[in-house]
């Protein structure tokens, strides 16, 4: 990457002795020397460092220690209210040619966007520390792993990327002499001028650009300290920097979870799947499995973001790049999801959450009855008639995935585990059946590239909006998603045994408008379904859209009565709903364009097909 502005005087560059890594050190200088901060710091990931940093922001008013006896080593993070979300409006992907980014990102020329970003770059340090934070996406060593550096003035996401990702010296180690990693530079976009006080959550609140230069492998990000617009490994390099290089070199990067069923026969399989952000991901990839499954575990292996490659026999083995979770807190309990609340009973971030009367966390949904009094997320006096919300909706808890209990025991195998089955599921309260499994490979990949959501609160704009999310990749996939599609297709010509490919929406609701399917543990019957599918044991009817359990095919005993009741409903198939979805279905194709795979259409045309003279509703036999 080329910096225009160049050195000058300036603060020691502080490198650590063992790194003699000259690409590396000429990048940071030439940051140093733009950017202009006043020390420059880099982290090597040690307790006492973590322990250092979290003592400096509690300082600086960023950081509030929460009660040690409630929640040990945690704290609370309170963001300024305009900086709470992914800015999907400022994120860009400046491709050579406007082509390679698609219709589903923001694009300008590369050359345009540096001149602006090194307009807002030039001494937006000055007044901070500038932390170099070496890690590693993936075990360190793993032939699926990648290693970033990030530099960034923000030292809350110096210590969220500890957590997040495995952060330190071995890291910068494994890079030697001439390794290869992606260049993360980041700021909050406010200097302070000598003598002006800092406030405890800076951004800049007329800037915010979060840029990816695919061609590069490179990432610029400014005005934001949140989330995935600062903490650079989670959705820009491991998403949408990674996607790009999956592509050119023949694997995956995905926002997927990865879980393991362990039947009771001890037999295992590993799954992944990809739904929209706040779709209950994290809820998913911890399932507790109920009574009736006795002997059966589900195990995590990651919740948001899954790498994928061919192994030599033909199979997909996939990590988890991250090293914790950075989860939605809000509707989190522990009816909801007990594994989460356990993993985050210590050493956790939390942001945008409320703070009870003893110094503890709270959050919609966590219990039935909230507290009497709370502060709430912007610091206000809380009370439950106020007609406020406690926490924001995107409230967050950044723990690390290590106090998982159901963390899978090859959660850190760097050669991955083995998948099974993808599974596609958005948020819909009409037209997608409870499950259905796909014919065939293309027409899985066409399934999960149609498949829409109503949009959440992890994105700024408007929420309950039905949108086209191909594959849960909207917002993050790092190229055209036309050629995205094609690199799925192709994928095909690897496999010997490809995973096979399930579509599901917990969210389905009935004409009373309530929730056709209970959720969260009683997922598993659904699941279980899934696994015998992959092992071939478990029976199926064929219906218009693909593969679908018959009543009789899922485990009903200890579920909740309407569950059963519901069951028909859940699965049913409207033919003036899928009318409607396969003219959608081209809406998204016209914006695709000349890009789109030629098997699609044909697919449409088949899934059409199988409508005409079709009754107008089909139920299960
Ligand atoms: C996330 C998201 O933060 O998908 O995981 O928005
Ligand atoms: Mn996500």
């Amino acid at each position: 990457m080329k910096l225009e502005r160049v050195a000058g005087p300036g603060p020691a560059l502080n490198v650590p002795s063992f790194v003699r890594h000259p690409r590396l050190i000429a990048w940071i200088a030439g940051v140093v020397a733009l950017t202009r901060p006043d020390q420059v710091h880099w982290c090597d990931g040690s307790d006492a460092e973590y322990r250092d940093l979290c003592a400096q922001l509690v300082s600086a008013g960023t950081l509030l220690p929460l009660n040690p006896e409630a929640r040990p080593g945690s704290f609370l993070a309170r963001s300024d209210p305009s900086d709470v979300a992914r800015v999907e409006d400022r994120t860009y992907i400046c491709s050579e040619r406007e082509d390679d980014a698609g219709p589903t990102n923001n694009w300008m020329p590369p050359t345009r966007m540096k001149v602006t970003l090194n307009q807002l770059f030039d001494g937006c340090m000055q007044g901070r520390t500038l932390y170099v934070v070496p890690f590693s996406m993936g075990p360190i060593g793993s032939p699926i792993s990648h290693i970033g550096i990030e530099l960034t003035d923000s030292p809350y996401v110096a210590v969220s990327m500890r957590v997040m990702t495995r952060m330190g010296d071995a890291a910068l180690r494994a890079l030697g002499t001439d390794g290869t990693f992606v260049p993360c530079l980041h700021s909050v976009g406010m200097p302070l001028a000598p003598g002006q006080a800092d406030v405890p959550w800076p951004c800049n609140k007329d800037h915010k650009y979060i840029v990816h230069f695919p061609e590069e492998h490179a990432i610029w990000s400014f005005g934001s300290g949140y989330g995935g617009n600062a903490l650079l490994g989670k959705k820009c390099f491991a998403l949408r920097i990674a996607s790009s290089m999956a592509r050119d070199q023949g694997w995956l990067a995905e926002h997927m979870l990865i879980l393991g069923v362990e039947s009771p026969s001890g037999s295992k399989s590993y799954v992944a799947a990809a739904f929209p952000s706040a779709c209950g991901k994290t809820n998913f990839a911890m399932l507790i499995p109920p009574p009736a499954f006795d002997g059966w575990k589900v195990t995590t292996v990651g919740d948001d973001i899954a790498w994928i490659k061919p192994d030599a026999q033909g199979r997909l083995r996939a990590i988890n790049p991250e090293f914790g979770f950075f989860g939605v807190a809000p509707g989190t309990s522990h009816q909801s999801n007990p594994n989460a609340m356990l993993t985050m009973r210590e050493n956790g971030i939390f942001t945008n959450v409320a703070l009870t009367e003893d110094g503890d966390v709270w959050w919609e949904g966590m219990t039935d009855t909230p507290p009497q009094r709370l502060t709430d997320w912007q610091g206000q006096a809380w009370t439950p008639d106020c007609g406020r919300k406690a926490a924001h909706p995107n409230a967050r808890f950044t723990v690390p995935a290590s106090q998982c209990p159901s963390i899978d025991a090859a959660w850190q195998e760097p050669a991955g585990v083995p998948i099974s089955a993808f599974i596609f599921g958005g948020r819909r309260s009409t037209t997608m059946p409870l499950v259905l499994e796909s014919f065939n490979w293309t027409h899985g990949v066409y399934l999960a590239a149609t498949m829409g959501s109503e949009t959440t609160a992890a994105a700024t704009g408007k929420v309950g909006e039905v949108r086209h999310d191909p594959f849960a990749m909207l917002p993050f996939c790092g190229y055209h998603v036309g050629d995205y599609f094609s690199h799925w297709l192709r994928l095909r010509q690897q496999l010997t045994r490809p995973p096979r490919i399930f579509c599901v929406n917990w969210f389905r609701r009935g004409d009373d408008g309530k929730f056709l399917w209970p959720g969260y543990g009683e997922n598993m019957r659904i699941l279980a379904w899934i696994v015998g599918r992959c092992e071939g044991s478990a029976p199926a009817v064929e219906s218009a859209l693909g593969w679908m359990p018959p009543e009789t095919a899922i485990e009903w005993d200890g579920a909740p009565d309407r569950a059963r009741a519901d069951f028909a409903a859940a699965m049913a198939i409207e033919r003036d709903e899928w009318t409607t979805e396969l003219t959608s279905h081209q809406l998204l194709f016209d914006r695709i364009g000349s890009k789109l795979p030629a098997e699609f259409q044909l697919q449409r045309q088949l899934l059409l097909a199988g409508f005409q003279g079709a009754a107008d509703h089909w139920r299960l036999p």
